[in-house]
């Protein structure tokens, strides 16, 4: 496959023969942005230094940015982090499902060096999606793959906005439709404190409740954060205002709850329902071509944290 070529990206169909094509353009070293219940992810070969090596250069992301590898479940997460009883624990309650953990990596794992970015751990995760469970079992190897969309910009919950943002750069997008949970994965670090890395799809409070134990947060003097943490991320072609309680002249606005807006994550105030929808209505709003999206409060509850903590990044400044 080509590094630098246009290439014209096909749309693959949620069918028998899609997720055929989609395994077979990965065997050999091609990337494919797959559905899965958070994000859409940009995927290769998480054992072939040259796919994964594309996929940075596909995003435009910058090299030291660690990426997850994907898996069928924790067998095979065992081939290539040394599993412990905290991982089991967390596994058995959410995998398949919106939730990465960061363990370290096993002598001889065989991926990548890229994957990693050189650090001694790598994060893993199971994800739900069908269409990428499918995949993943007709592909048999390890997929590593970061937020289809190109570095810096909001994360892809639909085929259209794979390729609004990568197509000519990737060999294919399967097309699953919209993600159902439409946040990335929430990511902890199974150091000696587990540790909260990033918010995400699975709720905090769900996770201390399983381990038993609150979570540490990097900034309690964890020397580890997710290194793609990036302040300024996220971001929409316009300004964003955080918090907005009343509308200002000329802007987009973005609503949660019952209020007057442009659009509105949850005109019931329903998180989950606003975490679906978020990614979606920032990609609409920008295609407005305003100067400023306000947006209204979020609760910090539950899914709440990982919307605020992904608006932050959208609002800041760049
Ligand atoms: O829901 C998701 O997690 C989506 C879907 C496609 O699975 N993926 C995703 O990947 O959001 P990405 O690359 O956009 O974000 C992965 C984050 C980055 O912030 C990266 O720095 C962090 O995971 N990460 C990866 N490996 C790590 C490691 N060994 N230690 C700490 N952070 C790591
Ligand atoms: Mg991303």
């Amino acid at each position: 496959m080509s590094d630098r070529r246009i290439i014209e990206t096909l749309r693959l169909a949620a069918d028998p023969a899609g997720i055929d094509a989609a395994a077979q353009l990965l065997r050999a070293g091609g990337l494919v942005a797959l559905p899965t219940e958070t994000v859409y992810g940009l995927c290769a070969d998480a054992r072939d230094d040259r796919a994964v090596a594309r996929i940075f250069q596909a995003k435009g992301r910058p090299h030291f940015n660690p990426l997850i590898v994907h898996v069928p479940g924790p067998a095979e997460a065992a081939r290539y982090v040394a599993w412990s009883d905290d991982a089991d624990r967390l596994a058995s309650a959410f995998w398949p499902g919106p939730l990465t953990l960061v363990l370290p990596l096993r002598d001889g794992h065989g991926l990548s060096p890229l994957v990693t970015a050189g650090l001694d751990t790598l994060a893993v995760r199971a994800p739900a999606h069908p269409l990428m469970r499918d995949v993943l079992r007709a592909f048999g190897g390890p997929l590593a793959g970061p937020s289809a969309n190109p570095s810096g910009r909001i994360s892809p919950t639909t085929a259209d906005h794979v390729m609004a943002g990568l197509a000519s750069r990737i060999e294919a997008v399967l097309d699953g439709g919209a993600c159902g949970v439409g946040v990335e994965s929430t990511i902890v670090g199974l150091f000696d404190t587990p540790t909260l890395l990033r918010p995400g799809g699975l709720p905090r409070e769900a996770i201390e409740a399983c381990l038993g134990a609150p979570l540490a947060d990097p900034a309690d003097g964890g020397p580890l954060t997710a290194p793609g943490q990036m302040t300024s991320h996220y971001a929409p072609g316009a300004a964003v205002r955080l918090n907005a309680t009343e509308w200002q002249e000329g802007e987009l606005r973005l609503g949660f709850g019952a209020v007057d807006s442009d659009l509105n994550l949850s005109p019931s105030g329903d998180l989950v329902e606003a975490a679906a929808n978020l990614f979606g209505h920032l990609h609409r709003l920008d295609a407005m071509e305003g100067e400023r999206i306000a947006v209204s409060p979020i609760p910090d509850t539950g899914l709440g944290q990982a919307i605020n903590d992904r608006l932050r990044r959208a609002a800041a400044p760049r």
